[in-house]
């Protein structure tokens, strides 16, 4: 045991001093990823093409598992054996945990070529760069605080999309009283924490949101406006149907999808089970705001990063980074993952209204500074915290405890993990 440790250790320093073994074939590029639903399938096929019309191969490396736990366990695991894969999908604060011990690749050559700076709006750069230098690229933007709804079976009983929190626990109840379940929830402690994204920003707006879950601020986090985010939590349990634990996001989207379920709170990668499935938005289904975050942009995006190897003229990691970069890419990946492109000078048509409502969302809520980011996917606060404020999501979601209980723990649980 002791043996592995150390040699996991000493083959971390060296691949951190950027001395590792180039890749078996530079010819192959290994990526690590967790999109293994039907439509996130497909988007990825563009970004294989697109390495492959570079004159390289692409080597899939698939972890199963929606929001990537199981991926970043098993990329802990690759990297302190010394055999990290050639490019992984990374969120948030994963980004800078690797760049401070020198594992990935510096891309400013690349970026400064291809101009980089002035396409990628600063809230995501923030993510993309360390210390003011590229070590990661954006492929989209994903959005947490949506609702997905089957649009016929709000025609039937004549429902619109609720303008308040209230409002859509009153439809919840025309909609159980109709035969059908409400929300189609998935119950997964990430799933818990997406929702939470919205109830959070539903309670207290932006200011509150980033006081509670960027700046962890013990009196926001302990806060009535707390409590209030997890009475909306409470509420939402009532509205799922008892076979929810467990449930992967794609099968909840499906329930949807095949109106047993009239609604899903989900970022937006669930539309692409939507497009995936042949269903047009305003046709067979809606998307809106979750009810008290209109206008409101809660943001995720997939970065890649690669890991230094080998070359260090880095032609693969280039290769990479420009696919996934590449403009005409960025607009066909998103129209079939749901997302809109992390580049801001790719066309709005091509997409549907959801898209284009999300991306003249995104730019008033940069010209407001209201684009703020998802706590359930990484970047909100470090992977410490998170960790801790799912653990108190999740046990709430699934218990009987009060919301004036839950902000006792969640003050707790933030302090004991800063
Ligand atoms: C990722 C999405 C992905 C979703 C479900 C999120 O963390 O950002 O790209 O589709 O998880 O797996």
């Amino acid at each position: 045991m002791l043996r592995k440790t150390l040699l996991g250790l000493v083959a971390a320093t060296t691949l951190g001093a950027g001395t590792v073994a180039a890749a078996a074939d530079s010819k192959t590029v290994e990526v690590m990823h967790w999109w293994t639903s039907g439509g996130e399938a497909k988007a990825l096929a563009v970004l294989k093409d697109g390495l492959k019309q570079r004159g390289y191969t692409w080597k899939d490396a698939p972890i199963a598992g929606g929001g990537g736990e199981a991926a970043r366990t098993v990329l802990k695991a690759r990297v302190s054996s010394g055999n990290p894969p050639d490019a992984i999908q990374m969120l948030g604060f994963t980004i800078p945990e690797y760049a401070e011990q020198d594992y990935l690749a510096n891309l400013d050559s690349l970026a400064g070529k291809e101009g980089w700076d002035k396409q990628v709006p600063a809230p995501i750069q923030r993510f993309s760069k360390y210390q003011g230098h590229w070590v990661a690229v954006p492929v989209d933007i994903h959005r947490t605080n949506w609702i997905w709804a089957n649009k016929k079976i709000f025609d039937d009983l004549h429902l619109a999309p609720p303008q308040s929190f209230d409002q859509l626990v009153a439809d919840a109840a025309a909609i159980r009283k109709a035969g059908y379940i409400p929300l189609a929830h998935g119950g997964q402690p990430w799933q818990e924490a997406t929702i939470f994204d919205s109830a959070v920003m539903s309670a207290g707006g932006p200011k509150f949101y980033t006081q509670a879950l960027v700046n962890l601020d013990a009196a926001a986090l302990g806060s009535k406006t707390m409590e209030k985010a997890f009475d909306q939590m409470r509420a939402l349990r009532g509205m799922v149907d008892p076979n929810f634990p467990g449930r992967d996001w794609n099968l909840a989207t499906a329930m949807v999808i095949d109106g047993r379920a009239a609604m899903q709170i989900m970022g937006d990668w669930a539309k692409g089970e939507f497009v995936n499935a042949g269903k047009k938005a305003n046709v067979d289904y809606l998307c809106f705001q979750y009810p008290g975050t209109q206008g409101d942009f809660i943001f995720n995006t997939d970065q890649f990063a690669t890991f230094k190897k080998g070359d260090p003229s880095l032609p693969a990691e280039h290769a990479f980074a420009s696919t996934v970069m590449d403009k005409s890419n960025q607009a066909k990946f998103n129209q079939i993952k749901g997302s809109i492109p992390a580049r801001l000078d790719v066309p709005a048509d091509g997409f549907d209204e959801c898209g284009q409502k999300s991306m003249a969302d995104l730019r008033s809520a940069l010209k407001n500074g209201t684009m703020v980011g998802s706590f359930a996917h990484g970047h909100a606060m470090p992977d410490g915290p998170k960790n801790a404020v799912y653990d108190v999501v999740t046990h709430f979601f699934n218990s009987n405890e009060s919301s004036a209980d839950a902000v006792k723990q969640l003050v707790e649980a933030v302090n004991n993990a800063k």
